[in-house]
């Protein structure tokens, strides 16, 4: 999957300003990036829903706007919006998808059931669909995406609002999918499922790429480890600011100031007694390597949505 200086508008606002990605076949790709950055535009492009204003793309071998036809009989998407039909019940429902994979009647209805339990819907399968909680519909959407393995298949945001139990059932059926040989493109809000499940992550922020590379390349380009300081009092914190220097991160909410460090253990040393010399009783003092969480908030300047929720 290859794509070129994207460009997109709405009402004369760029979604996508030069947006480029290179997936290799068989691989996953997270797409990271603060809300409204362009992900899911990009994503739609890629699938042929929404037309490009500029640039190029190509999706399972096919350019995405002159071979529409062929790059659709080979991708499938999960969307942030659901293609369940309410009127049918979730077994019908994939039992539907099942066929419209060309299935035949028999196995349609065995995957139907192997999703059925696996997502736990079981119990609710000959429920109609409208009769389904938010998080029931959201599983019998994903369950319709792993039906069988497409050449490429888009994730858009596929574990947002599912508990943990059900994102491990879905990181699951992404690596079966990806042994089988689907090339993935995923969005997500969870850093955490960019580092188990994406071989690339791109961080993309107003329309374009802000960086890219391996979940552990990424990491590393933060350099080194960082010191945690926890207070008790806010009032503290632009004292504890001044000891860890001029790249002292401050988060107010959590009462903790971090910044990186080469020297490990010299530097839990030195910042301990300048602290104490100073009459600051830290709540806690750690040190710790970098996260994903650490890596899009310096790219972006944000955090991660997941994390400004919890
Ligand atoms: N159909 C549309 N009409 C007008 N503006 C749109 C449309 N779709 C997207 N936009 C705008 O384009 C920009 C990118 O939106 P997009 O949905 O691609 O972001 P996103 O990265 O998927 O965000 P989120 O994390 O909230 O899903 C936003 O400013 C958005 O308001
Ligand atoms: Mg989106």
């Amino acid at each position: 999957m290859l794509a070129e200086g994207l460009h997109k508008r709405f009402d004369g606002k760029a979604a996508l300003d030069g947006f480029d990605l290179a997936v290799p076949a068989g691989t996953v790709c997270g797409l990271l990036g603060p809300n409204g950055a362009g992900k899911t535009t990009a994503v739609r492009i890629l699938a042929t829903l929404l037309r490009l204003d500029g640039g190029r793309a190509e999706v399972a071998g096919h350019d995405v706007v002159r071979e529409a036809p062929a790059v659709r009989r080979q991708v499938a998407l999960n969307g942030q919006q659901s293609t369940v039909d309410d009127v049918l019940t979730g077994r019908e429902n994939l039992v539907m998808w099942g066929r419209l994979y060309h299935l035949s009647k028999r196995q349609a209805s065995l995957r139907a059931e192997e999703l059925l339990e696996q997502f736990g819907l079981a119990d609710a399968a000959d429920k109609r669909a409208k009769h389904y909680s938010g998080g029931m519909r959201r599983r019998l959407d994903l369950a319709s995406s792993f039906i069988t393995a497409p050449s490429v298949l888009f994730l858009d945001e596929p574990t947002t609002g599912l508990d943990p139990r059900n994102r491990g059932e879905v990181w699951r059926e992404v690596k079966r999918v990806v042994a089988e040989g689907t090339t993935v493109l995923l969005t997500t809000q969870y850093l955490d499922e960019a580092d188990q499940l994406a071989d690339q992550i791109v961080v993309m922020d107003t329309g374009r790429v802000a960086a890219q590379g391996t979940p552990d390349h990424l990491k590393s380009k933060l350099g080194g480890d960082r010191i945690e300081v926890v207070v008790r009092n806010s009032d503290e914190l632009p004292v504890v600011a001044g000891v860890l220097g001029e790249d002292a991160e401050v988060d107010h909410d959590a009462f903790r100031v971090s910044a990186a460090v080469v020297d490990r253990v010299a530097a839990l040393t030195r910042v301990t007694s300048a602290l104490a010399a100073k009459g600051v009783e830290a709540e806690d003092i750690a040190l710790r390597r970098p996260t994903l969480d650490d890596v899009f908030l310096a790219i972006t300047g944000h955090k991660a949505v997941a994390e400004v929720q919890s």
